[in-house]
């Protein structure tokens, strides 16, 4: 496959974007932006976790690591961080440059099954960057399934997306019983964002 620069031709500090951009040019259905997300986008999404910082964190679509830098900056340990990335080569670039981290190389609708397998400890948030509006809606079905299986109880599930309307559709929300709400827009990225979050539903009640 031909590359168009090779990377090890640049500075660490640049080899970041760069590769962001070849893989969004050799595979743009996957990868789904030309920009990596803004700081902004990062702290946003950590901000609404409140102390949910502190428990084991996931983050689906991790790309070249915007995101992940941001919530390590932000209090998240990255001895509790565990990044999902399904394109291999920028999955090698995360074990490189967050080398503390966990790094699964895999898909996202298959998260369940690893956690599983791997006894992997509860878990507080997911924050996700996955190009959601790309998948098919069984597919968004499967992720955030496999997501709740592996959240705890009070978990949360923080999504971005580049539209105002909520990237998981009304359909997948009410069959699994989530409450969905936005929490900010993020202005300062290219283009503009949106942070929404998914809760389970509170249990009614006896009366
Ligand atoms: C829009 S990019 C976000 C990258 C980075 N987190 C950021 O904010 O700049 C989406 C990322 O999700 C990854 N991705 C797409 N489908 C995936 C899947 N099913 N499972 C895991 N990662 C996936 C892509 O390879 C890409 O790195």
């Amino acid at each position: 496959m031909s590359k168009l620069i090779e990377l090890s031709d640049l500075p660490q500090a640049a080899q970041g974007p760069v590769l962001f951009w070849q893989r969004a040019i050799e595979n743009p259905l996957q990868v789904c932006s030309l920009f990596p997300s803004s700081p902004f986008v990062g702290r946003a999404m950590t901000e609404v976790l409140g102390k949910r910082i502190e428990s084991h964190v996931i983050e689906l679509g991790a790309g070249t690591g915007a995101v992940t830098r941001q919530l390590i900056r932000n209090g998240v340990e990255p001895g509790k961080l565990t990044l999902v990335e399904i394109d291999a080569r920028l999955g090698g670039h995360l074990r490189r440059r967050f080398p503390d981290t966990d790094v699964l190389i895999g898909s996202a609708e298959d998260l369940a099954k690893v956690w599983q397998e791997r006894n992997g400890e509860n878990v507080g948030a997911i924050i996700s960057t996955l190009p959601m509006r790309l998948f098919s809606k069984k597919l968004i079905y499967l992720v955030m399934k496999n997501s709740l299986q592996v959240l705890d109880e009070g978990g949360m599930f923080v999504q971005f997306t580049y539209r105002q309307t909520s990237p998981v559709p009304p359909r997948v929300v009410n069959a699994l019983r989530l409450k969905a709400w936005r929490y900010t827009r993020v202005w300062l990225n290219l283009p503009p964002a949106a942070i929404w979050v998914y809760e389970r539903m509170p249990q009614p009640r006896e009366i």
